[in-house]
């Protein structure tokens, strides 16, 4: 059956690696202890963690968090991992990002991200992000991108349009996400949508 041997050929050549993106101003490279005090300034702030599943982080659960991912690499169905975004000029973390390919098939990805506030509007997230997928799509050929994003976080919802995320989804009140019930859109590209892009 042809599917089915194409399906195996593709894991077999599914090589795991620490995952190394350059964009002309960031790199995007597994974190490391020495992230810690940028990591732990935008991870500290409310008000940017105010959408995501996790809450604030002190600096010893900034550094515990560190020291989980830095040696994740790349590949391993149904595992989330957070990559440091770095300024090539300042050589400091700027924000992450996370990627996960789904368990069952690790054709289908999911991604997420996050930007310090002191780093927000200069379009990090995009230039980040478009290498991600690109990264996904031409290097991994993943089929699939999908990002679930809470339906009041404009800027999220923003950044994943301008990108030609379509939207697929809108859950009402599926979530009891700190304190309250949540609403969340789903967003997703498929590899030939990103191809009819370029
Ligand atoms: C969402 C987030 C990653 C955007 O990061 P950013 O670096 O500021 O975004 P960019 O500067 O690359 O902007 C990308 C696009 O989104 C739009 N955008 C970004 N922030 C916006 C905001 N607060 N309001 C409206 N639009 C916004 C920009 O106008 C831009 O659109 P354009 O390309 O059409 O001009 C950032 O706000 C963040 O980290 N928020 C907290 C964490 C979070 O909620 N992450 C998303 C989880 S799903």
């Amino acid at each position: 059956m042809p599917t089915a041997i194409t399906f195996k050929n593709f894991y077999k050549s599914h090589v795991l690696e620490k995952l190394f993106i350059h964009t002309e101003r960031l790199i995007i490279r597994n974190l490391k202890p020495a992230d810690v005090e940028d990591f732990h300034i935008y991870r500290s702030n409310p008000d940017v963690t105010k959408y995501q599943g996790f809450n604030v982080m002190d600096i010893e659960q900034c550094a515990a968090f560190i020291e989980k991912q830095k040696d994740k690499v790349f590949g391993t169905a149904g595992e989330w991992v957070q990559y440091a975004i770095e300024n090539k000029v300042t050589k400091r973390l700027i924000g992450d990002c996370a990627i996960k390919l789904d368990i069952l098939n690790i054709q289908i990805a999911e991604t997420g991200i996050t930007i310090s506030h002191l780093e927000q509007g200069k379009g990090f997230a995009k230039e980040a992000m478009l290498a991600v997928m690109a990264f996904l799509f031409e290097t991994k050929n993943v089929r699939r991108i999908a990002e679930i994003t809470d339906a009041e976080n404009v800027a999220a919802i923003n950044l994943l349009k301008s990108m030609g995320f379509r939207q697929e989804g809108h859950f009402i009140e599926n979530i009891f996400f700190k304190g309250k019930w949540g609403s969340e859109f789903l967003f997703a590209m498929l590899q030939r949508e990103w191809n009819g892009k370029k």
